[in-house]
C-alpha cells in the first residue's frame, strides 16, 4: 500500500498471512452447507460474539439489512439514531426492501442514545394509530460522533429497557473489537447482550471482504433465508473467510497499535497552527479535526494538495472538516509523514 489512505479503515489490504490462507483454504458449496472454513468462522465468532450461531455475509450492510428484516415485518418500527450508519449510509435498505420505519433520535455526544429518548419513541400499542415499535438498534463503536466505544454497562441498560419493553435490540458493531479494546473489556460483554449483533471483518480488521451476523441459533436459521432472498447466498466462500478467521485469531490482538496511531496522529495534529482537534475523543482509531478561521482555504484544497504532493489521503466531511483512520498499514512513521505534510502545508 503506497498511499498514506487516512480515508477509512475499509481501505485495508488483506495481509500477506490472509492471501496464503485464502490462497489454501478448503472449500465446499455453502448453500449446501459444505464450506468447512465458513462453518469454522462462523462459529467462532459467535463464540467470540457470546453468541449461539453465526452467519457469514458479504458486507456490513448486508449483515444489518438481514438482521433488520429477520426481526421485523413490513409496517414495524425500529428506534435508531439519527447519525447511525444505518439510518444515514445504508441506502434506507430497512425501509426499500423490509417496509421497516425509522424512528431516528438523536446520538449524544458519548455515542449513546439518550435512555429517555428511546423510552420516549416507544409507540403505545393500545393506540392503533401507531406502528408497533420492534426493534432498537445500536452502533459500537458511533463511527459519526468519533469511533466512540459504548460500554458494556450502557448496553445492558438499553437490554433492560428492551425487556420491559418486549423490544428486540440489534448492535451494528462493524468497529466492536475496537470498542472492546478501548475499554479493555471482553467483546462478549458488548455483543451478548444483543439479540443480534453485526461486525465487519473487512475493516481495521484487514480481511478483503465480509462481516459475520450473530445470534441465538434459531435467529440465524431464520437470517440464512433471508439472506437468500437478498441474493447474498455464497457458493465456496471459504476462500474469503479463511482471512476472516486471521482477522478475528490475529488481527484482533493488534487494534491498540492503531489507538495508539490515532492519539499520536490527534496529539501532532493540535501542535499545529490553524488545525482544531479534541484529543481527548479520541478514543480508538478515529480522528476528526477541522481547519480554523485563519487558514485561507477548505478542506478540499487541503485534502487535494496532500494527496497531489505527498499521496496522503484524508475523508473531507464538511467544509473545513476531516476525518482520519488509522488502521494496519498506518505505521508511527506514516503518521510522522502525515503530520510534517500538513504542518508544511499549513
Ligand atoms: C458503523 C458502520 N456500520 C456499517 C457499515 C457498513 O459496512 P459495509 O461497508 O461492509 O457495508 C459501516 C461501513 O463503513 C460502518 O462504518
Amino acid at each position: 500500500m503506497d498511499a498514506i489512505d487516512l480515508r477509512s479503515d475499509t481501505v485495508t489490504w488483506p495481509t500477506p498471512e490472509m492471501r496464503e490462507a485464502m490462497a489454501h483454504a478448503e472449500v465446499g458449496d455453502d448453500v449446501w452447507g459444505d464450506d468447512p472454513t465458513v462453518k469454522r468462522l462462523e462459529a467462532l465468532a459467535a463464540e467470540r460474539m457470546g453468541q449461539e450461531a453465526g452467519l457469514f455475509v458479504a458486507s456490513g450492510t448486508m449483515g444489518n439489512l438481514i438482521a433488520i428484516l429477520t426481526h421485523c415485518r413490513p409496517g414495524d418500527e425500529m428506534i435508531v439514531g439519527k447519525a447511525a450508519h444505518t439510518f444515514k449510509y445504508e441506502v434506507g435498505g430497512a425501509a426499500a426492501l423490509g417496509g421497516v420505519h425509522p424512528y431516528t433520535i438523536p446520538v449524544q455526544a458519548d455515542g449513546t442514545l439518550d435512555l429517555d429518548d428511546i423510552r420516549h419513541a416507544i409507540r403505545d400499542r393500545s393506540d392503533i394509530h401507531y406502528p408497533l415499535t420492534r426493534l432498537v438498534e445500536l452502533e459500537n463503536t458511533q463511527g459519526t460522533v468519533g469511533g466512540i466505544p459504548l460500554t458494556p454497562e450502557y448496553t445492558r441498560a438499553v437490554r433492560a429497557l428492551c425487556d420491559e419493553h418486549g423490544l428486540l435490540l440489534h448492535i451494528d458493531g462493524a468497529r466492536i473489537w475496537n470498542a472492546a479494546v478501548a475499554l479493555g473489556v471482553d467483546v462478549s460483554e458488548l455483543a451478548g447482550p444483543a439479540d443480534s449483533i453485526t461486525f465487519c471483518l473487512s475493516k481495521g480488521l484487514c480481511a478483503p471482504v465480509g462481516s459475520v451476523l450473530c445470534g441465538p441459533a434459531e435467529f440465524i436459521d431464520r437470517a440464512r433465508r433471508t439472506r437468500k432472498m437478498l441474493g447474498g447466498g455464497m457458493r465456496q466462500a471459504g476462500i474469503l473467510a479463511a482471512a476472516g478467521i486471521i482477522a478475528i485469531e490475529k488481527m484482533t490482538g493488534r487494534l491498540h497499535e492503531d489507538h495508539a496511531n490515532a492519539r499520536r496522529l490527534a496529539e501532532g495534529l493540535s501542535q499545529i497552527d490553524g488545525v482544531l482537534v479534541d484529543v481527548e475523543r479520541v478514543c480508538t482509531n478515529m480522528v476528526f479535526f477541522s481547519l480554523d478561521e485563519s487558514v485561507p482555504f477548505d478542506a478540499r484544497t487541503l485534502a487535494a494538495r496532500l494527496e497531489a504532493e505527498h499521496n496522503i489521503k484524508l475523508d473531507v466531511t464538511g467544509e473545513r472538516n476531516f476525518r482520519a483512520v488509522t488502521h494496519y498499514w498506518i505505521t508511527p512513521e506514516r503518521v510522522e509523514v502525515t503530520l510534517q505534510a500538513i504542518r508544511e502545508a499549513l
